[in-house]
């Protein structure tokens, strides 16, 4: 088999796991958290599984990543990114970067701290804002998920 193909298929993996992820925590987990009494069991329960996911999709954002340039070194595919018809290929590098941050940078250095610090003083409105990132966060990811399936298949919006 070739490289390629193999990437290829770690890469939707990768992107199935992590985005899927992403769906499951979005659509059932914070809503059920969001149900419990007190505030102090919301925090450890919503911890507990969320340090389990975000160790999970490190590995997953890893295997997208690399996946993801070697397609496009070994398919050549670097002209793309000046055509706006490929704005498929911006979202995908975007989305990577936003979650790279997030969970290499941002979460180990202060994102942790300030969210059980601020879920402790305004514990409604923190898992609201939450919610909401996390919604715009899915939203996006699967506009981009369709707009790489369709295109990568052939079905380009705005071609010339
Ligand atoms: C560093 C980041 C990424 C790079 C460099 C990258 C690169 C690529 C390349 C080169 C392809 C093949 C395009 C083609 O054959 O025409 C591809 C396919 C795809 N990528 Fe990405 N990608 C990245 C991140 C992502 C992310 C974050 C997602 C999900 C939100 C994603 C979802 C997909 C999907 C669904 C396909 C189509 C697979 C198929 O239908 O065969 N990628 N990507």
């Amino acid at each position: 088999m070739e490289g390629w193909i193999v990437a290829r298929v770690l890469h939707v993996i990768g992107v199935v796991l992590w985005i899927g992820g992403v769906a499951m925590v979005t659509a059932v987990l914070l809503p059920a958290v969001r149900r419990f009494k007190t505030p102090e069991e919301r925090l450890v329960f919503f911890e507990e599984i969320e340090r389990r996911f975000a160790a999970q999709s490190r590995v997953t954002t890893l295997i997208v990543g690399a996946s993801g340039f070697y397609l496009v070194h070994q398919l050549d595919l670097w002209w793309r990114l000046a055509r706006p018809e490929f704005w498929w290929m911006h979202a995908m590098i975007v989305i990577w970067v936003i979650f790279t941050l997030m969970l290499f940078v941002l979460e180990p250095l202060f994102l942790h701290r300030w969210f059980i610090e601020r879920a402790q003083r305004e514990p409604e409105a923190t898992f609201g804002l939450v919610a909401r990132l996390h919604w715009m966060l899915l939203g996006v990811s699967l506009v981009t998920v369709a707009g790489a399936i369709a295109g990568s298949h052939g079905y380009l919006l705005f071609a010339r």
